[in-house]
């Protein structure tokens, strides 16, 4: 992969001598790091002190809509943490309003959509997405970010599947079989879903980067609910349209998802050059199954809300079965939950600088 030119403003800034610099980016690359990388997805949120403080006087959308405050909330875990990328703040849900799709994130649920999709009609009054019409505080955000942080910035966005459980089951869902029904009981309109969420996300995507984000996550999260069959038929094609739509970019993307130790080998064909692993499956084994691409993961978060011993004990067994390979970024395997200790994240961290083999 060559190198993005997007990233020339932090190799000229004040970001040159921290050795955090670019490792999450050599490892995404798989080129050899002086220490494997760290991050955490959902590092910015409700273990920090202070983004409770923010959210005080701030809701999730309201952060997003306001560039200053929402690129200090995205700095947060990177000063308190010392972890080695930032992630941009922001929801899955964020490009819906684009789409006219009208929702709310509710405290401790999620995002709760108010006429979720259940017919052609529906799909046919989705609007073209326009990024700096919906996202420009988005994006200058990303601006702000680039010109103090001292490590790479993530893009992301929700992956064409995952959005549509959303739309279509209106919130949060278990089994999603709402979704599972539309996908087969209308083929077409299905498609035409796909078709809008897949456009709506490189758009999206390449807005992000053309900013300055230097990396991009697909969060596929509820994809797991998936068999091998549909996850073949009705998601891949259009995950291979994605990652294809933002190639040209030159900027390492990932591909995550949860549960999918049975769709990890199909998920690494659709795209990615680096694959999410969660734990469900051992490290040696997730990336034996993805080939020659990096991988990013394993740890259970449900761990940090245990004694630190057996959170260092799992880290030191993942770090062993990637050996010192180039292409390993410590991570979760999904999000940190709510009531983790931040200094147990701090001291991660440290641990897993400490103890790359
Ligand atoms: O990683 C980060 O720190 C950046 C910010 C970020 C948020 N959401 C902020 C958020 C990111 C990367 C996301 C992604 C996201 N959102 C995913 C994919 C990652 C995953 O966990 O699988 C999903 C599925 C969502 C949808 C979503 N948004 C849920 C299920 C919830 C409720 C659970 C929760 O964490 O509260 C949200 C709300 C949300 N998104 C919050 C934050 C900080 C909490 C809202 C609040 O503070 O009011």
């Amino acid at each position: 992969m060559s190198e993005p030119t997007s990233t020339g403003r932090a190799e000229g800034g004040p970001a040159t001598a921290d050795p955090r610099a670019d490792r999450f980016l050599r490892a995404c690359r798989r080129e050899p790091v002086d220490t494997t990388p760290v991050w955490f997805m959902r590092q910015a949120g409700r273990s920090l002190p202070e983004f409770r403080a923010v959210r005080q006087h701030a809701s999730l959308i309201e952060i997003t809509r306001d560039p200053a405050l929402c690129a200090e909330v995205t700095l947060q875990p990177v000063r308190r943490l010392g972890v080695d990328a930032a992630i941009l703040f922001a929801d899955i849900t964020t490009p819906f309003t684009g789409l006219g799709v009208a929702f709310d994130i509710k405290p401790g649920v999620g995002p709760v959509i108010d006429s979720p999709i259940a017919s052609s009609d529906d799909i046919a009054r989705l609007r073209p997405f326009d990024p700096e019409e919906t996202v420009s505080p988005l994006l200058e955000a990303i601006r702000l970010v680039r010109a103090e942080s001292p490590v790479p910035l993530i893009g992301f966005a929700g992956a064409p599947f995952t959005l549509a459980c959303y739309l279509i089951e209106g919130g949060p869902s278990r089994e999603f079989l709402r979704t599972k029904t539309f996908m087969h009981a209308e083929p077409a309109a299905w498609a035409a879903l796909m078709e809008v969420l897949v456009e709506t996300t490189i758009r999206y995507l390449r807005a992000q980067v053309a900013a300055g984000a230097q990396a991009v996550q697909l969060f596929d999260s509820w994809v797991g609910g998936l068999g091998p069959r549909d996850y073949a038929h009705h998601v891949a094609p259009w995950m291979g349209r994605l990652f294809d739509g933002i190639a040209d970019l030159g900027v390492p993307r990932t591909h995550f998802g949860v549960g999918t130790a049975g769709l990890l080998r199909l998920q690494a064909a659709a795209g990615g050059d680096v694959i999410g692993l969660d734990w469900r499956i051992t490290l040696a084994d997730g990336w034996a199954l993805v080939g020659d691409r990096a991988v990013q993961g394993n740890l259970d978060p449900a761990l940090l809300l245990g004694p630190f011993g057996a959170v260092a004990d799992t880290t030191r067994w993942i770090l062993d079965q990637a050996g010192g390979r180039p292409g390993h970024i410590f991570n979760l395997g999904h999000g940190v939950l709510p009531e983790t200790d931040a200094e147990d994240l701090r001291r991660l961290v440290d641990f897993v600088h400490d103890h790359t083999p």
